[in-house]
């Protein structure tokens, strides 16, 4: 059994490192020296090239190195019958959770305002509010979005939770499907999309969801860019009705420079480096969930052909 790695450029010698730590008699081949085809039973990549997976005729799990499999969804050559894995792993749940944490708080604590007062040199107070009356609404309540939740009723946020089937989590209000969209954004000042990108969710940010947030909302957009209309975000931010936006993932990346997003006031832009895959800690998972599929057990977190995600 050999496990063939395709990671992001720069960042392989860590992946072999920690899966070599995590399971030292691997046979691990590193792309693009794979050796011979027929060997590869299982493979960890991040953007493998379009059709490169239909070339292992002995493939039997695709570990993807992220939590989303948007790009692996989107090759029309993956190949067919073989069970996808999404990434779980505490450090990526940590991370996103400290990212959006971040966000909420920068928003609810008037921060793009006072950093505009302060290019201004205006000394001036904006009215504080506290946490259980500020409502936050997050898209998504799975793994991340499901830790974000938590921790932000810690902090006393009123938190709102959408789905697509209903969830019970402790202090959050729950809405779920299409009927409990707009309800759900009609009470959100703070929103946090954490959606996976399916044929379902894309575009979901649009003029009308915009148009159903609370005046002055604001939104963090940390799922995937493909989410959001981009156009239709722009205009509700120049109309002032969406008060500000915090953006790490974009429909097009890198940014292209010619992208308003890049100057605008009124937003706050990463990367897309809301929460990385810790390689220590995902080499744990990947190299546990070879063992559970080479003893017969099901595997974990593997992702649902129907739902995509
Ligand atoms: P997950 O555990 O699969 O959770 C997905 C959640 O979305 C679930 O609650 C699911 O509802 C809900 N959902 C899916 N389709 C829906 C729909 N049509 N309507 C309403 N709700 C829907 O995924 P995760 O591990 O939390 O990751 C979420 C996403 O975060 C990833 O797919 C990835 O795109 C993004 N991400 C971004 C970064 C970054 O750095 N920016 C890092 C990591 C991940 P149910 O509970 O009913 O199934
Ligand atoms: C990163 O974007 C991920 O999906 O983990």
């Amino acid at each position: 059994m050999a496990l063939l790695l395709k990671t992001e450029a720069g960042r392989g010698d860590s992946w072999r490192r920690a899966l070599l730590a995590a399971d030292p008699g691997l046979d691990l081949r590193q792309w693009p020296e794979v050796g011979d085809p027929a060997d590869i039973e299982y493979a960890l990549v991040w953007f493998p090239p379009k059709g490169a997976l239909k070339s292992y005729p002995n493939l039997k799990v695709i570990f993807s190195i992220g939590a989303g499999v948007d790009h692996l969804a989107s090759d029309p050559e993956l190949p067919k019958g073989v069970p996808i894995v999404r990434m779980v792993e505490p450090g990526l749940t940590a991370g996103m959770t400290e990212f959006v944490l971040m966000s909420v708080l920068y928003h609810h604590r008037f921060m793009l305002d006072y950093a505009e007062q302060r290019r201004n040199k205006v000394w001036r107070e904006i009215d504080q509010v506290p946490p259980w009356d500020r409502r936050v609404g997050i898209m998504g309540l799975g793994v991340l979005g499901g830790d974000v939740a938590e921790k932000l009723v810690a902090l006393s946020f009123d938190v709102a939770g959408w789905s697509r089937s209903p969830k019970d989590l402790p202090g959050v209000a729950r809405f779920h499907g299409p009927g409990g969209f707009i309800p759900f954004l009609n009470r959100s000042d703070i929103l946090v999309c954490l959606l996976p990108l399916t044929a379902e969710t894309t575009g979901i940010l649009d003029a009308r969801a915009f148009a159903a947030l609370p005046e002055g909302a604001a939104l963090v957009s940390v799922g995937r860019g493909p989410h959001v209309v981009e156009a239709d975000l722009l205009a509700a931010l120049e109309t002032g009705w969406l008060g500000a936006a915090t953006l790490d993932v974009f429909q097009t990346e890198p940014l292209p420079p010619e992208s308003p997003f890049w100057d605008h006031p009124r937003v706050v832009l990463t990367p897309h480096v809301a929460s990385l895959t810790i390689a220590k800690t995902a080499s744990e998972f990947v190299i546990d969930n070879i063992r559970r599929h080479q003893a017969g057990r099901p595997l974990l977190h593997a992702v649902d052909p129907d739902r995509g995600y």
